[in-house]
């Protein structure tokens, strides 16, 4: 394996750069040929974004699968694709090769065709982190079929509106995951979850042996139809021509309104944007060992544990725990085990590895490690310092990559040895990725040394094309507030020497270890709670999550348990990762004459600056204010 299209200097990376903006379709043209395509697109791009309309490579026909593994298993059968490493240390570890990974996907290919899936149905996975979940999403994509991954720490609620939302015939799951020292009971949540909602079939795998109720006529066990049908002696299952623009997945995540969205990405542009992207950013070499510690429940996992690294022939390792147990020295331990040479992971992670101490790192060896990444949040320039010394030893770059659910893969980052790295900064743009900083105008901020709301002013290959079932959904949240651009919801600054650097939402999403929650999404679970009249979420700085929750709530009832009782209203209909920190009890919230939530003041309760609140004159009733900050959690 090698990479044509890796970049091996900064002196190239300027070329391409600039190659890519001026001609963008020669540029992709030229990446897109060191795939494999059943049939060549007629056009590279075709787009505007008023609608907005965005196709790449139209008429090719391929499907991504091929790529990822007919072709590997074809030129290094025997080269592992997925290390697993269970989540108790005592279980062994699981090397599946390129040859046995297409084996296993074209027998979990035959036992959904005989459930009935086809090219076109939408599947909803609900699955603990095992090679299965990777296999399943792999064996969708070969069939057609459009796969919808549930994170694992989701509810049943959440499950159940994302069955709604997909319009999903089809749920796989398991009996239940490990999850450090718990079960997560995962079938019988999906039981909850159909009381709400109905699909034709549910196809159980077996994995931590518990036991579960099956529904008779919907509930079948995977294993139990793979010997029905003998998987083993039936053919390959042939990968399905797909078209480059037809649907390969949906993928929820939360807005600054309402309902979590289904982001939507297609076949074409996705498999040439992560495969660039994993090559490139990374600097991945063939035989190294990319460890990313993702859940394939977001979006990261999709694109740097299952599609990125395998449509490179590289090794994804695939951990089913936690960082923190057996202790807060697993990752460093996997390290070690594997030697492991790219790490990917989030700050969250880095910044409670790090309040853990030493002791847990200082005896591992973590010498094979040569490139280290982080995502998902900003970086705070002592985690980085930590990471960088600590766990690279001093002499490993590290990747700070910004993008989002909405880009399919990396859009800004340094790349790996080849540009430079800087403490908390994302540094620059990936050839074909052309970012702009407006004002609140929409006014373009010129210049370095500036701030302003990230943009994106030309289509990349990767993008999201609309969100589920709800197109004008799509151009109201990215293509409307500065028409012609992507709006991307983060703000950001250029730095003197034109390098950019994320500084977060300057919408109503909350970025809580890494995980993205809107606090519109929240405000709507609290307010199911029996006897709340009215509540406000906002984010507030927390050492270790980046952001923690605090709402407060006006709350007419007699339970004394108030708090603690709505907390776990909130757990329940989205899940644990979205359980305030916080909650205070209010008589009233700030509201200007025309009744809008003064949300700025509450953020400023919330990070504890109550004497910095600002003009509080507009407010229909100031006093109200008085009464929050006294009570401040
Ligand atoms: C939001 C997207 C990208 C996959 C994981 C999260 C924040 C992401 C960075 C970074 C600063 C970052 C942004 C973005 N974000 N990466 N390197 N530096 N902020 O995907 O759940 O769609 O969240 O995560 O605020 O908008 P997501």
């Amino acid at each position: 394996m090698h990479y044509p299209y890796q970049i091996k200097s900064q002196q190239q990376y300027e070329n391409d750069y600039a190659l890519s903006i001026k001609n963008p379709k020669e540029f992709w043209a030229n990446v897109a040929q060191h795939f494999t395509w059943f049939k060549p697109y007629d056009t590279v791009l075709n787009w505007e974004f008023n609608t907005p309309d965005v196709k790449w490579f139209e008429g090719g026909k391929l499907n991504i699968t091929y790529n990822c593994l007919d072709r590997h298993a074809a030129t290094h059968p025997d080269k592992v694709a997925f290390i697993f490493e269970p989540n108790d240390i005592n279980q062994r570890t699981q090397k599946i090769t390129y040859a046995q990974l297409l084996q296993q996907v074209s027998q979990t290919c035959y036992a959904l065709q005989s459930i009935g899936v086809q090219k076109g149905s939408r599947v909803i996975i609900y699955m603990g982190m095992v090679p299965q979940l990777a296999i399943t999403l792999l064996a969708c994509a070969r069939m057609g079929a459009v796969h919808s991954v549930v994170f694992g720490g989701f509810s049943a609620r959440a499950i159940a509106d994302r069955v709604a939302d997909a319009k999903a015939d089809f749920i796989v799951t398991c009996d239940a995951a490990n999850r450090g020292a718990k079960h997560v009971l995962l079938k019988e949540i999906v039981d909850d979850a159909l009381l709400h909602v109905d699909v034709k079939k549910v196809l159980v795998y077996k994995h931590a042996g518990i036991n579960v109720n099956m529904k008779p006529d919907r509930d079948v066990w995977l294993h139990d139809i793979q010997n029905k049908l003998q998987v083993q002696s039936l053919p390959l299952f042939q990968p399905v021509v797909m078209d480059a623009e037809d649907m390969l997945f949906i993928l929820y995540t939360s807005g600054s309104t309402g309902k979590p969205k289904g982001v939507v990405h297609t076949c074409g542009g996705y498999m040439v944007w992560v495969a660039y992207t994993f090559v490139n950013v990374f600097q991945y070499k063939p035989g190294q060992i990319f460890f990313c510690t993702a859940d394939i429940g977001w979006i990261t996992g999709h694109s740097y544990l299952v599609y990125g690294p395998l449509l490179a022939g590289a090794t994804s390792l695939m951990f089913e725990g936690i960082p923190h147990y057996p202790d807060a020295g697993r990752l460093w331990d996997i390290v070690d085990k594997h030697r492991v040479e790219v790490l990917y992971t989030a700050p969250t992670a880095i910044r409670s590895l790090m309040a853990a101490g030493l002791d847990f790192v200082k005896d591992k060896n973590l010498t094979s490690l040569k490139v280290l990444g982080t995502v998902g949040e900003p970086i705070n320039e002592e985690a980085w310092h930590w990471y960088h010394k600590y766990i690279g030893n001093g002499n490993c770059p590290i990747v700070d990559t910004w993008w989002q659910t909405e880009t399919g893969g990396i859009l800004i980052s340094n790349l790996a040895g080849i540009t430079p790295h800087k403490p908390a900064h994302a540094t620059t743009p990936l050839p074909g990725v052309q970012p702009i900083l407006l004002d609140d105008q929409g006014k373009e901020v010129t210049g370095n040394n500036v701030s302003g709301n990230l943009c994106i002013k030309f289509p990349w290959p990767g993008m999201l094309r609309t969100t589920y079932g709800d197109h004008e959904r799509c151009r109201q949240n990215y293509f409307a507030t500065y028409a012609g651009y992507y709006f991307t919801g983060d703000g950001c600054m250029r730095d003197a020497e034109g390098h950019y650097r994320i500084t977060g939402r300057v919408d109503d999403v909350l970025n809580v270890s890494g995980h993205r929650l809107g606090t519109a999404e929240i405000e709507n679970a609290i307010n199911t709670h029996q006897g709340v009249i009215e509540s406000a979420v906002v984010g507030f700085p927390h050492d270790i999550k980046g952001q923690g929750i605090y709402a407060y709530v006006i709350y007419q009832g007699d339970d004394v348990d108030a708090q603690a009782n709505i907390a776990i209203t909130v757990s329940n209909m989205i899940g644990a990762i979205a359980r305030p920190d916080k909650i205070q009890l209010v008589a009233g919230l700030p509201k200007t004459r025309s009744g809008k939530i003064m949300r700025r003041i509450l953020r400023k309760i919330a990070e504890g600056e109550i004497n910095q609140l600002g003009d509080v004159t507009t407010l229909l009733d100031p006093t109200i204010v008085d009464d929050i900050k006294n009570n401040r959690q």
